[in-house]
């Protein structure tokens, strides 16, 4: 295993280049199996997660190719409706086959993903939701085994929570439903609206883009298409994020500012002076940083994907700051790793009580999950000393080459063996 050892306290100076959004390409890779007409992605991200969704559309006798960040996919073959075990488990976004499966093959048996670290994760929306639609559905031996009788019939589904990987699910088996699906209490991300974007390029009928409630009306068809993935706005907000720890000045391209509404708010809360280009953002941090109060939201609230960076931020105040987690149930495991650099947090039930020490010493320490990795790297470019972070493979899944990002804008950061 790799571990990253970063040597803290150097300003970040320059430009950084966002790729494209891995929750935005796992969708788009799933939708390819709606149609055997070939499908191509542009600025799709090269990240563990993507390696292993296409592992898995291999396995069901998909081609693809990829030619720098341009992706074609091919599902003419598609043969196989089984996603196994072992391809599931390490990444449960893999559920996103199943809607596609169905309304392709009317059959898919798909592993139940488990939990991860961050929570429980039950795909209980997405079931109710594929059987709203006249899916039979059968949970044996930790498999969901799901057949449809002739086609998928439209329906009206309501989510009791926005889901967002729910949502993508039941959007990708309507689209080739008969007659319409009425979607109420949709989630609003943005890669939703990515995905509608495709789907419609395919030649799908949707209505209500960007808005909680979603109307779809079926097709026989669909067809190729072409689409370009957005920028990764957790990426984005990132960056942003170590700006502000390090006090430094960057410019951040590829981006989206417009999709990133409530982190902007808070950190200029927090001091850092932020200018919103089309798809450029201007950052930099002068004075000193000032604690603001977080509470994570479905979008356009703030992202619970961007709560354990900021809390590496508030670390560094000299303010208390409260952070209320309120989308998943165990998602502060980075607060005994910070503490370990010297943060003073106090976890109570969904809410952490950061009071800022406005320093950090650098440690060993290790990452647990995707955004917790994220933010010890955060901390890490902070804090004095050195900080070697464990288990890296965490953040293979979600940051396309950010050691040689960062390291291209002054940070003393290199990544080696354990
Ligand atoms: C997506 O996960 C993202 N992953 C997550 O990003 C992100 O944190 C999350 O949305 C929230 O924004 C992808 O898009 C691949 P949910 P998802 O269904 O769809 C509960 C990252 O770091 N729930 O919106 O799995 C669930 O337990 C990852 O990039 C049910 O109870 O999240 C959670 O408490 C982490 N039953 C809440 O809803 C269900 O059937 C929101 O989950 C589905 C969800």
């Amino acid at each position: 295993m790799d571990k990253i050892v970063i040597e803290g306290g150097r300003p970040i100076q320059g430009e950084i280049t966002i790729s494209g959004a891995k929750n935005a390409a796992l969708p788009l890779i799933a939708a390819s199996l709606l149609t055997p007409e070939p499908q191509t992605l542009l600025n799709v991200p090269d990240l563990r997660d993507t390696r292993t969704i296409l592992k898995l559309l291999q396995s069901l006798g998909v081609t693809w190719k990829k030619n720098g960040t341009t992706l074609t996919i091919d599902s003419s073959n598609l043969g196989q409706h089984e996603a196994s075990y072992d391809l599931v488990k390490t990444m449960r976004a893999s559920v996103l086959v199943l809607g596609p499966l169905i309304a392709r093959l009317g059959r898919a048996k798909v592993s139940l993903p488990g939990g991860c670290a961050i929570g429980a994760r039950p795909i209980n929306f997405h079931l109710q939701g594929l059987e709203k639609l006249g899916v039979k559905i059968d949970l044996k031996e930790g498999y969901v085994d799901a057949t449809v009788d002739g086609r998928l019939q439209g329906s009206t589904i309501y989510f009791d929570i926005p889901s967002v990987t729910g949502t993508e699910n039941i959007l990708m088996a309507a689209v080739l439903a008969k007659g319409t699906t009425i979607v109420k209490n949709a989630a609003k991300e943005p890669e939703i609206g990515n995905l509608i974007d495709m789907l419609i390029g395919m030649g799908a009928k949707i209505e209500g883009r960007d808005t909680d409630k979603l109307v779809i009306h079926g097709v026989n068809n669909l067809k190729s298409s072409s689409i370009a993935t957005i920028p990764d706005r957790i990426e984005t907000g990132t960056y942003l994020i170590a700006v502000g720890a390090t006090g430094g000045e960057a410019t951040i391209t590829n981006c989206n500012p417009a999709h990133l509404p409530s982190l902007l708010e808070k950190l200029r809360g927090a001091g850092l002076h932020i200018k919103e280009g089309a798809n450029t953002l201007h950052v930099s941090r002068k004075g000193p940083i000032r604690s603001v109060d977080v509470k994570t939201m479905p979008y356009p609230g703030f992202p619970t994907d961007l709560q354990a960076q900021i809390m590496a931020l508030m670390t560094l105040s000299n303010g208390l700051s409260v952070i209320n987690e309120t989308i998943f149930e165990n998602r502060f495991m980075h607060v005994a790793e910070l503490c370990r650099m010297g943060a003073d947090i106090r976890v109570d039930g969904n809410s952490a009580i950061v009071s800022g020490k406005g320093r950090l010493s650098g440690a060993p320490v290790m990452a647990t999950d995707l955004r917790a990795s994220a933010s010890l790297v955060v901390a890490g470019l902070a804090a004095q000393g050195i900080t070697e972070i464990s288990r890296v493979y965490h953040l293979d899944r979600g940051y396309d080459d950010l050691v040689g990002k960062l390291a291209r804008v002054g940070v003393n950061i290199r990544r080696e063996k354990e």
